[in-house]
Formats: C-alpha cells, structure tokens, sequence
C-alpha cells in the first residue's frame, strides 16, 4: 500500500525521506509516478490538477499539504472522501512572527522612509499610533493572531462566521457585523478561508466602512479581495496602505498595477508556508487513522468549504 504525494512544482525529496522514515513499510511515491495507482490509500495533496485522484481506486483519505483547502476543494472531480488540513504550532508562530513583523513595519512609518529615501529625502516622522487592530477569521490562525496582538498591548476586534467569546476580544459574527468589527481598527488582518462566501467579500462597500488611516493586510487569499476595488480605495484615500501576500493569481502578473503602487507592499505568499520537519507526524497519523477508518486529525467540513 502506497501514500502519493500530489504537489506539483515543489522538490518533495525531504518530504518523502522524513515520511518514508516515520512509516518504513509504507511505500512513499511522488505523483505522477506511481508503481500502482490502485496501490495508493493516501494522498497528500496541494493545488492538484483537476481529476488526479479519480484514477486512485482504493484512496481512502485526502490531506491538504496546508491549512487552506480551496485549491483542493475547487476540484470538481474530488472523490467524495475525508479531507484534513494542517493545524501547526509552527505554522501559527510563523503568521504571528510575519504580521508583527509588518505591522512595527507601519507602526515604525518603515514604509514612508522607504518612499523618501528613494527621493534622497531626509523628513524625520514619529511613529505611526496604532493602537486598535481588527482581525477577521478567528480559527487556528486569527484566534492566536488576535490573542498575540492584545497581549503586545493593542486593543483587539475579531470577526468570524459563528459568534465566538474570547478573553479581551471584542468578538463580531455574521455579515451584518462586518463593518462594526473593523469600524475603529488601524490595522485589519484577513485570515479568513477562501470558501463560495468569502470570496469577493472584501470589496467597494468594505473598503469604505475602513478609517482613512487604516492599514489593510491581507495573508489569506486573493480571491477574498476584490483587488481592483482595493486599487480604487487607495487612490480615494479610503485607507493608507495594504500589505498583501496572496493574490487572485500567482504569482502575480508583471502587469499587475498592484505591483507598482506606492502604498502597497507585495510578499509572495509567504506569512506562513508549511514546515515539513513539524508536519510529517500529524501526516503519519493521519494515514494510519485512515487505514484504521478512524476519524483524521484537523478535518476539513467539505460542504462549509473549510
Ligand atoms: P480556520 O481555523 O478554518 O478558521 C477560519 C475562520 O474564518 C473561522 O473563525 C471561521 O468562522 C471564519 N470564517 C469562515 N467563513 C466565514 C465567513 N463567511 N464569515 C466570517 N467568518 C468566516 O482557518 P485558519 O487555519 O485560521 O486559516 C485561515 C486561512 O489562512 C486559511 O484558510 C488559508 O487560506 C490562510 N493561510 C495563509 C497562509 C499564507 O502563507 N499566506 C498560511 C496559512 C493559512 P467560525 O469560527 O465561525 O467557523
Ligand atoms: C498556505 O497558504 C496555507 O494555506 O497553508
């Protein structure tokens, strides 16, 4: 029995070694070479061709490589299997570490002196105040995000699907509430999944309930954001400035005028990228529950889409 390694345009070398080590007498193989596709019970699986996995008869379970599944899900040929993500102390620090890191860049007005040293300009700026940050998605990654930026001294709003009570947390829920949960941010963080509801979410009307000085920083996915809505906010001045790491394409297109403006800052989707080293027991787990018929680790509700 085999476990099939489905993650196009990646060296998976470590991926199969540090698998290979935790399951010796499983067979560990890198799509699409495969000795047997009716040998493969596993997959392990991100932004997989559409079909790839019809052909593996007896697959009994689907892991997301990630924490997002919508590439996976977007499938319209996905077998009607358990799917799990990845839920990871270190792919949580990860977030923590890059959204601090982007926010003291703002606070630190990091962005201004970069647009004035490129003019030889020398203007002396005290930090920026910010003092309130909103976070939307409070799952695994925004619930800690949220709990990391109160206790850095911030005031913290969150905002998810179901309502949520959380210490010190001033916890919003449902489209209704959107606008009041970032209505007094200087800072809005999108960790929300990219599902049929939540793409496009962020458009016209949500760019304009922000502060004028508001920082926008989008590390979820693109397609959440509708970007040509965003590009006019800035230039209305609806808000200051967006840093974002996902796109509705990517990599992002050389014409892309996202690339160009002054108040955005583009990283290429990588707040939080998955460490082999720390994922490969939960994997293993994960393959065993699934030959046992147990229920996975992290699972995925395929009908909300997340
Ligand atoms: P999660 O645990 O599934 O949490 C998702 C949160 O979003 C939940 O709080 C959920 O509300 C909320 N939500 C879902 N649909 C909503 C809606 N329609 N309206 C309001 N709130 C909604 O996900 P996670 O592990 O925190 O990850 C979040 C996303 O981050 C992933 O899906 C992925 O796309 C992205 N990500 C990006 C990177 C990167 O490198 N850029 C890395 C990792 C993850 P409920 O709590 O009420 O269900
Ligand atoms: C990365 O984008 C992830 O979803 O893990």
């Amino acid at each position: 029995m085999s476990i099939a390694l489905i993650i196009p345009d990646r060296k998976l070398d470590d991926l199969q070694q540090r698998l290979q080590q935790a399951l010796p007498d499983t067979r560990i193989e890198i799509w699409p070479e495969l000795h047997d596709p009716a040998e493969v019970e596993f997959a392990v699986v991100w932004k997989q061709p559409h079909g790839c996995l019809n052909g593996l008869i007896n697959l009994k379970a689907i892991q997301c490589f990630g924490a997002g599944v919508d590439s996976i899900l977007a499938d319209p040929t996905l077998p009607n299997l358990p799917v799990s993500r990845i839920v990871d102390p270190a792919l949580t620090e990860a977030m923590i570490g890059y959204l601090d890191g982007v926010v003291n860049y703002y606070r630190l007005q990091l962005d201004v002196f970069s647009r004035q040293q490129q003019q030889s300009v020398w203007r002396p700026k005290s930090p920026r105040k910010l003092n309130h940050i909103a976070v939307l998605g409070l799952g695994e990654l925004g619930g800690a995000v949220a709990n990391h930026f109160y206790g850095s001294g911030y005031q913290v709003s969150g905002w998810a699907r179901s309502g949520k009570s959380l210490k010190n947390i001033q916890c919003f829920a449902g489209e209704g509430q959107l606008a009041q949960a970032v209505a007094a941010a200087d800072v809005v963080i999108c960790l929300l999944p990219l599902t049929p509801t939540t793409e496009n979410l962020l458009g016209e009307n949500f760019f304009s309930t922000l502060k004028p000085a508001a920082i926008f920083i989008n590390v979820a996915r693109g397609a959440i954001v509708d970007e040509q809505a965003l590009l006019a906010a800035l230039e209305r001045g609806a808000l200051a400035a967006a840093c974002l790491d996902v796109f509705r394409q990517e990599p992002l297109s050389s014409a892309s005028p996202l690339w160009q403006h002054p108040a955005v800052l583009i990283t290429p989707h990588v707040s939080a990228v998955t460490n082999v080293s720390t994922v490969v027991s939960q994997i293993a787990d994960n393959y065993r529950r699934a030959q046992q018929g147990s229920a996975l680790l992290n699972p995925v509700d395929v009908v909300r889409g997340y």
